[in-house]
This record gives structure tokens, sequence and C-alpha cells, in this order.
């Protein structure tokens, strides 16, 4: 039996009187998605916070590719092959697209050593081939000089996707992709996803059903802080708890 790509086990937090999460056991398989769904407030963005070390937990563990993460910090994890795309942007708007995924390239926690080794100019020619690589994986070329501030909305979410993947992850967190995101938008985003699923394990926090159920391999259900059910998109959309807790009639 192969060993989980992240494990999480009874991972708690409590804000005050919130009991955000409450012994929250979760896994992710290599090359899945993983898609976490719940209501508003029942504590995803929480809990993706924990795993990628924003936030310690009051109690559990948390292991990612071999190792005990727990107690590192958001660096380390990044280090260890975490990455997450943020649902507010930390994209340099006064750069152009390259630049910024040649910075996301150059801040790889392998960069310094792969570029290193090359005189001044080939390191950069290498580094800007790379960050290429990554903005026509994500179909930015025509955008390639355009200022990052100046990108339509649904293309600075791409811009966000290469710049978390040029980081060479092992796991890619999002967080709400698809947020204030229009119809046409949201089939991009998800073929986006769809493309990115082929290279790198994902775990999608998302609210848009259609989007779900088309892209995860297994969904889990977090209702006020409690991880209630984890199964196919099939079994969860069936299950009547789920859709008394959370899906109601819509689905
Ligand atoms: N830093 C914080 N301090 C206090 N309460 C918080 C904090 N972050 C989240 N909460 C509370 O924890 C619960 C879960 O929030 P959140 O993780 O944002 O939910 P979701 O992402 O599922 O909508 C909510 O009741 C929220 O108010
Ligand atoms: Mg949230």
């Amino acid at each position: 039996m192969t060993e989980a790509l992240l494990s999480v086990r009874k991972l708690s937090r409590r804000f005050a009187a919130v009991e955000a999460l409450k012994e929250v056991d979760f896994t992710v398989e290599a090359g899945e998605v993983h898609a976490l769904i719940g209501p508003n407030g029942a504590g995803k963005t929480t809990f993706i916070h924990h795993v990628t070390g924003f936030l310690l937990a009051d109690s559990g563990s948390i292991h990612f590719a071999g190792r005990d993460v727990t107690a590192l910090s958001m660096h380390q994890r990044v280090a260890a092959g975490m990455a997450r795309s943020y649902q507010i942007t930390n994209v340099f708007l006064g750069l152009s697209v390259l630049d910024n995924v040649a910075l996301a390239v150059q801040g790889r926690p392998d960069a310094g050593s792969s570029f290193r080794f090359w005189a001044p100019v080939t390191a950069d020619r290498r580094l800007f081939e790379e960050a290429q690589h990554f903005i026509a994986q994500l179909g930015l070329e025509k955008h390639s000089a355009t200022l990052a501030g100046n990108l339509a909305h649904g293309d600075q979410r791409a811009l966000e996707l290469a710049m978390a993947l040029a980081t060479r992850p092992k796991m890619l967190l999002l967080d709400e992709p698809m947020a204030g995101a229009g119809p046409e938008e949201s089939a991009r985003m998800v073929e986006l996803i769809e493309h990115l699923a082929r290279q790198v394990t994902i775990v999608l926090v998302e609210h848009d059903m259609a989007a779900v159920f088309r892209l995860a391999d297994r969904v889990s259900v977090l209702v006020n802080g409690q991880l209630i059910c984890t199964a196919s998109p099939e079994a969860v959309r069936a299950d009547p708890e789920v859709r008394r807790a959370y899906l109601g009639d819509a689905a």
C-alpha cells in the first residue's frame, strides 16, 4: 500500500467560542483532484490555512510527502512541495506577466542551485524560458508582455495559476478559483484546472457544484467544522445527509 500524499489526522482549531475545525481527518492521494465543499462558514478556508501552515492547529497532525509537517512554517511547507493560489491575488500588478512568472520560478526552493550553476546571462535566459513554458501552459502567450494590472480578470486568475505551477508543487490548493467569475470565465477555469490536474495533485475548495462534480475524483464535505463524508462525486450527490446539510434540492 502506498502512503497518501497528504494525511491530516484529528485536526482541531478553536477561535474563541467558535470551534472552526473538529477532529478533521482528511487524506489526499497522489494524482487525485480532491474537492472540499460545504456551506459558508463551514471552515473550508480555515482548513486550507492549516494545511498550508498559515495557521497552526490546537491539536492533530499533518503529514505531507512522507514528512510530519505539523509544526513547519508556511515557507517550509512550500519547500516541501505545497502551493496555493490565493482568493486574494499576490500578483505584482506593475510587472509584466513574464516577470511575475519568472519571479515565481526564481523563488522556488531549488532555483538557487539550479540557476546558480549558469553564467548570469545564460541563467537569465533559462529562467525566462522556463517562465514562458508555464505561461504557455495556461494559454497566456499573447499576454506575456502585458502588465499584470492590465489583464482581464480571467487572465489574472490564469496568471496566479501559472505562478503557483512555477514553484513545481506536488500539491496545489485552490480556494474558490471560480469566485467572482462569470459563466464563460468559469468554463475556462474548469478547463485550466483539468489541464493542471494531469500534472499535479489538487485540493479544490469550490461552491460551483457543476465544476466540482466534473473535476473531482473524490469529494469531502465539511459542515460546522466537521468532515461528514468523503466519497466519489456520485456517492456524495446521492448521500441524503449531504443533501440535507448542504446541497438542498439544487443537486
Ligand atoms: N481568524 C479568525 N478568527 C476568528 N474566527 C474565525 C477566523 N477565521 C475564521 N473564523 C470563523 O471560523 C468559521 C469558519 O470560517 P471559514 O474557514 O472562513 O469558512 P468557509 O471558508 O467554509 O466559508 C467561521 O465561523 C468564521 O467566522
Ligand atoms: Mg472560504
